[in-house]
């Protein structure tokens, strides 16, 4: 279309799509509204017929350009109404080039570079023919058992909400239109990561309060943000699976947020209404699903077989047939595809070229998170050095690195910890690998006498610990988060041989460290970095850069802690540090009382053994003078918030200054933090900089116990500090 108005735009796309709409019988209409699943398929006359015959709005998981193209070729040229199709692939954290998973870009707080690897994926995907994926993935995770939390960006809705519109923004670019620019999805709406005791697809049972002050939040920032479509969840939600969840996908989605995308069930949840017990028959579920709003069905069959019996029966209007068709035309025609519906690969960057590498890199660096460095022992020193053992099954594993979620990564551009630190130490320092276990799992310790003695020869033990990519992701859940197989014993045995200990964790969750945080003398946890992550593990042992990673979730000392995140409630009876009975401590013949006690475990207390927001750095950040620019402040206005920070030690590096709040007394209980603000800063050595944050009071704003949006006059704490666990503290009020 011509530079015209918005509003004219809008217009024509009205006039373009109810004039397509009314052209369309119900059997196309029904089409538009299917996704088939085509991977490892050519294209069949089966297929042919099925595209010809407009049955098909869709496809999913094809990505050989020329067939996509071909395929593409025969919905446009060889049916009656041309209508072309969307290409749907997941590209999570990356496609060729893998980026570190979610959680680990969330350990970044890096919203640009956030955008600027969504930005490189959808680069890649689109060469590949793609454009529309399934991703951001929003889901509040706050248990560390689950799977998925490897492809969440964590605990916090205000850190998931920014990082999310900036995937979005990513993915989608300036415009739909824009080559490379491929839709995006939020999903799994919602509630989907709190799946009773961690385990995937289990059910969730989230109260509307908790729904709208936590879970939804993130959503409503991609919603905000222009996301292109919304994926359902898979969940029971309060006994409503999502798919057929008319308060989420009505309620909420269109009346509340305006949304104007449309709504795609996840793969195979309209059928699996059926197995939830919510229908009795497939034609059931297509009809609970379309009526609730789900627009296009992933993978099952029940729209193709029943909708149209469903409208002829009277069961199901037509015109909801056509607002979930006019839904999906208007995203066809904003990427473009009537004019354009074909790829031209060679007009679209090489996989794998050198920005993306460099963007991946980046990513890898500011994603790792130092937990641990006793005595300063990192960052090593290439010069001093003479010999370094190199152990574990996650040292030289580039399949491995990429993470879960990762169908089109190619392993041959990555570069393993082992390759990277035996090309940045040189010849001159010996580097001896010890694979130790044949992966993570295997619980032979027979090699590790040996291990031990030949590593006990070298200056320093670097160990390369934690997970395979797929111990975590969809459906691979852990019960049990310690390092998995003999690891720990690996540990002990190499902390025997005298030498210094550093672990690189290499995992898709929050693990539980308790059983070798002590033996370890220096801790990174890389999550699972991507293609540049052998690199950016070296740029930081090595000291080419500071670690700058910041926990996006909080890591229980045990797994009987979880769920355990920092922005809880606080109880009638919140624990404190000072009242804690250790059950080692009780008596025999101890008599029964419940007084004094308070919101703890016996045999582990109450706290992470790492909390949320926390990250070491090479230089040494000390947080003073902070202030807020008036002690009361009226409905509508902005207070300033500000700190001074300075970088005491000895090297440059980037800290993330992290703004929480609480607000002491609510018409329903309030957390007792909230993060609210966050700034990367990047320090010189014995630079100080004052760092401020604007708080609107439209920022205080809650869901109180008749589920409106509400804002109330009372006393706030505020804290600003590098960790959730920030001591520098003041308070204002909020007046009416
Ligand atoms: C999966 C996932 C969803 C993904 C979809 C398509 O089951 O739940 O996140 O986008 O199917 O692969």
């Amino acid at each position: 279309m011509e530079n015209t108005s918005a509003l004219q735009l809008v217009r024509e796309t009205d006039d373009f799509v109810a004039s397509l709409i009314a052209q369309m019988d119900l059997a196309e209409k029904i089409g538009q509204m299917c996704q088939i699943d085509v991977a490892g398929e050519a294209l069949s006359e089966e297929l042919k017929a099925r595209l010809s015959a407009g049955e098909v709005g869709s496809i999913i998981n094809q990505v050989d350009v020329e067939l996509v193209n071909e395929i593409q070729r025969v919905a446009v040229e060889e049916s009656r109404l041309g209508i072309p199709l969307l290409i749907g692939r997941d590209v999570i954290h990356g496609f060729k080039t893998v980026l570190p998973i979610p959680i680990g870009q969330a350990a970044s707080w890096n919203r640009d570079l956030v955008e600027a690897g969504a930005r490189i994926s959808a680069l890649e995907a689109a060469r590949a023919g793609v454009n529309w994926t399934f991703a951001p993935m929003l889901d509040i995770a706050r248990d560390p058992r689950w799977g998925r939390v490897a492809e969440s960006f964590g605990e916090d809705p205000f850190l998931a909400s920014m990082l999310g519109a900036a995937m979005v923004s990513g993915f989608q670019g300036q415009s739909l239109r824009d080559n490379g620019s491929i839709a995006a999805c939020a999903k799994h709406f919602a509630g989907y990561g709190a799946a009773e005791s961690g385990r995937d697809y289990a059910t969730t049972n989230i109260p509307e309060n908790e729904l709208r002050n936590v879970y939804l939040q993130p959503f409503h920032a991609a919603v905000t943000a222009g996301a292109a479509t919304v994926m359902t969840s898979f969940g029971d939600l309060n006994g409503i699976p999502c798919t057929a969840n008319g308060f989420l996908l009505r309620q909420i989605l269109r009346e509340e947020w305006g949304f104007s995308g449309f709504v795609v069930s996840d793969w195979d949840s309209v059928f699996h209404l059926k197995v939830h017990g919510l229908t009795a028959d497939d034609a059931g579920s297509a009809l609970e699903a379309a009526q609730a709003g789900v627009d296009m069905e992933m993978a099952s069959t029940t729209y193709k077989q029943y909708l149209a019996q469903l409208v002829e029966q009277g069961k199901l209007s037509e015109s909801v047939i056509d607002q979930a068709v006019a839904r999906i035309l208007r995203l066809k025609l904003a990427l473009g595809l009537f004019e354009n519906p074909y790829t031209e690969p060679e007009a679209l960057p090489a996989y794998g070229n050198r920005q993306a590498l460099d963007v991946a890199r980046q990513t890898a660096r500011e994603s790792i998170v130092m937990l641990k460095n006793a005595e300063t022992l990192l960052p090593l020193s290439a010069n001093t050095l003479r010999s370094i053992a190199v152990v574990g099954p996650l040292a030289d594993a580039p399949y491995e690195q990429l993470g879960t979620w990762i169908f089109d990564g190619d392993s041959a551009l990555s570069v393993t910890p082992l390759e990277a630190i035996r090309r940045r130490v040189g010849p001159e320092v010996e580097v001896n690998f010890f694979q130790a276990m044949a992966t993570s799992r295997d619980r032979n310790t027979d090699a590790f006498e040996a291990v031990a003695e030949a590593a006990g020869q070298s200056d320093v033990v670097l160990m390369f610990l934690g997970e395979e990519s797929i111990l975590s992701g969809e459906a691979h859940c852990r019960a049990d988060i310690n390092l998995p197989g003999a690891q720990a014993e690996l540990v002990r045995k190499l902390k025997a041989a005298g030498k210094p200990i550093i672990a690189v964790i290499l995992a898709g969750r929050p693990l539980t460290l308790t059983n070798v945080i002590d033996e370890i003398d220096a801790l990174l946890f890389a999550w699972h970095p991507g293609t540049m992550g052998g690199e950016a593990i070296s740029d930081l042992l090595f000291g080419d850069f500071s670690p700058s990673g910041k926990l996006p979730v909080s890591f229980p000392r045990h797994v009987g802690q979880v769920p355990i995140y920092y922005n809880h409630k606080n109880s009638g009876k919140p624990p404190s540090d000072d009242a804690i009975v250790h059950i080692d401590d009780i008596d025999a013949n101890a008599t029964q009382t419940s007084l004094g006690m308070t919101a703890f475990h016996l045999d582990e207390g109450f706290r992470p053994l790492f909390p949320f927001g926390f990250g070491l750095s090479y230089a040494d950040f000390v947080y003073a003078n902070l202030s807020c620019d008036k002690q009361q402040v009226r409905l509508g206005e902005t207070l300033r918030i500000s700190a001074e920070v300075s970088n005491q030690g000895s090297c440059k590096a980037i800290e993330t200054v992290q703004l929480y709040i609480r607000d002491l007394v609510g018409n329903v209980t309030r957390p007792v933090r909230e993060l609210k603000g966050f700034r990367r800063i990047e320090l010189e050595p014995g630079q100080t900089e004052t760092v401020t944050f604007d708080l609107h009071t439209d920022d205080l704003a809650f869901f109180g116990r008749d589920q409106q949006r509400v804002i109330e006059a009372g006393e706030f704490r505020v804290w600003i500090g590098g960790s959730s666990e920030a001591e520098l503290e003041t308070g204002f009020s909020l007046i009416d």
